[in-house]
């Protein structure tokens, strides 16, 4: 299994004073060096996080592959087909949302889902689909051309340790075999953390885990010893 490493909230954290620190490019190459084979970013419409200047930038620095998280928005799309990442993973996006809330619904949208991707098929970018793991749904997405699917982990990673845990991870674990029975690929993610992330090892087959926000928020406390003594010195 491979880890992608979403780096969005580097950027929240940068936006919050409006300037350059911490850097994502930064952000993304300590993540290349330490195992992630993949950079995911999600250029949301409203770019609370990610803004259009950064995926430019990422395209020329990254030394791994960038997953660009994405809704069906025409200007996101062309924006897609200028930097031509390795790969697109289509969300459902409401501006309101705190995070992606649900997966992206395939089968109620079947024909605008399949016409957005051609021309990014044709481009020769990777598809996935980000959806629930839901039988619909990975059935629909096989029908659309995409080569991948993104399980949604929120409701399981929610449920972890409690009494629904078993049925939501049986729900993942089916999709997943549906999905490469049919001829996908299948990813997971949203809400892994360091707890919750081992059950992916009982789904045969997964190929990549996308994880953002454990990530960034464990480091926040394994980097926090060394930044506070650090300044200590520079002020004794
Ligand atoms: N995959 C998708 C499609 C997402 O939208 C997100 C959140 O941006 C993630 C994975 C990563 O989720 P988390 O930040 O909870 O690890």
């Amino acid at each position: 299994m491979l880890l992608g490493v979403n780096i969005d909230h580097i950027a929240t954290l940068r936006n919050a004073r409006g300037g350059i620190e911490p850097s994502i490019i930064k952000g993304a190459e300590i993540a290349e060096q330490n195992g992630a084979a993949s950079i995911t970013t999600h250029l949301r419409e409203d770019r609370r996080h990610i803004k259009n200047e950064d995926v430019y930038t990422l395209i020329n620095t990254l030394k791994t592959r960038l997953n660009l998280e994405m809704a069906m928005a025409d200007d996101i799309q062309k924006i897609a087909l200028e930097i031509n990442p390795h790969s697109i993973c289509l969300v459902p996006e409401k501006r309101q949302e705190v995070t992606t809330e649900g997966g992206l619904d395939v089968a109620g949208q079947l024909d605008k889902v399949t016409e957005f991707i051609k021309p990014l098929l044709d481009a020769g970018i990777l598809v996935s689909l980000f959806i629930d793991p839901d039988e619909e749904q990975v059935r629909a997405s096989a029908k659309t051309g995409a080569q991948f699917i993104e399980m949604h982990t929120g409701t399981y990673s929610e449920c972890f340790g409690y009494e629904d845990e078993e049925a939501e991870f049986q729900k993942l674990k089916k999709s997943a075999e549906l999905a490469q029975s049919l001829g996908l690929k299948v990813n997971a993610g949203h809400g892994l953390n360091y707890e919750n992330v081992h059950r992916m090892h009982e789904i045969d087959g997964l190929y990549e885990l996308n994880i953002g926000h454990s990530i960034i928020s464990r480091a926040i406390f394994t980097g926090l010893p060394e930044a506070v003594s650090k300044m200590k010195e520079l002020i004794l």
